[in-house]
């Protein structure tokens, strides 16, 4: 028998104003996108903005629906929207900004986001790193690959892609 461990690091920032100034920028936009959600049902708005390798930033908000399983996440939006309007371009960073009063510290990506975003990473050679807010400021946590997110993903090169 053998025993392995996954561990990986993860960064707190204090306030947005710690990271660079294009970082400040992905995040405003996030917060600003959050204000575009729909989400009459849950009250949590998401706000995501994704920038390319190639500096592009497109953003997206969560999409909820009277039958509920048929909402859609904010970083699918963006993702999706990206993709659409881009072509599928190399990501560096996703910003990911939360609008919800009982919500105190940031929120990660639902298991579903998990899932469709590292589809993503194992296309791109380079790590794909959130930085995950609170819309009304305050603590930034970084993490430095959705690959963190997700061991033992199961991959699309299972199915022989
Ligand atoms: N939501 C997102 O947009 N992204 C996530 O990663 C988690 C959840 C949305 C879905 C739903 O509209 C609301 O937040 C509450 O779950």
């Amino acid at each position: 028998m053998e025993s392995r461990q996954f561990a990986f690091a993860y960064h707190l920032y204090k306030d947005k104003r710690e990271l660079s100034s294009s970082d400040q920028t992905l995040i405003n936009e996030a917060v600003m996108s959050s204000q575009k959600a729909y989400a009459p049902y849950s009250k949590f708005k998401v706000g995501v903005s994704i920038r390319s390798t190639d500096q592009m930033i497109t953003s997206g908000a969560n999409q909820e629906n009277g039958a509920f399983p048929i909402g859609q996440c904010a970083e699918r939006v963006a993702l999706y929207s990206m993709i659409h309007a881009h072509g599928r371009k190399h990501i560096d960073t996703i910003a990911i900004a939360v609008d919800n009063k009982n919500q105190k510290t940031p929120a990660s990506p639902c298991g579903s986001c998990r899932q469709m975003l590292n589809e993503y990473r194992s296309y791109q050679p380079t790590p794909m790193r959130l930085l995950l807010s609170l819309a009304t400021g305050g603590q930034v946590i970084e993490i430095n690959d959705i690959k963190d997110l997700l061991p033992f993903a199961f991959d699309g090169l299972f199915l022989g892609k």
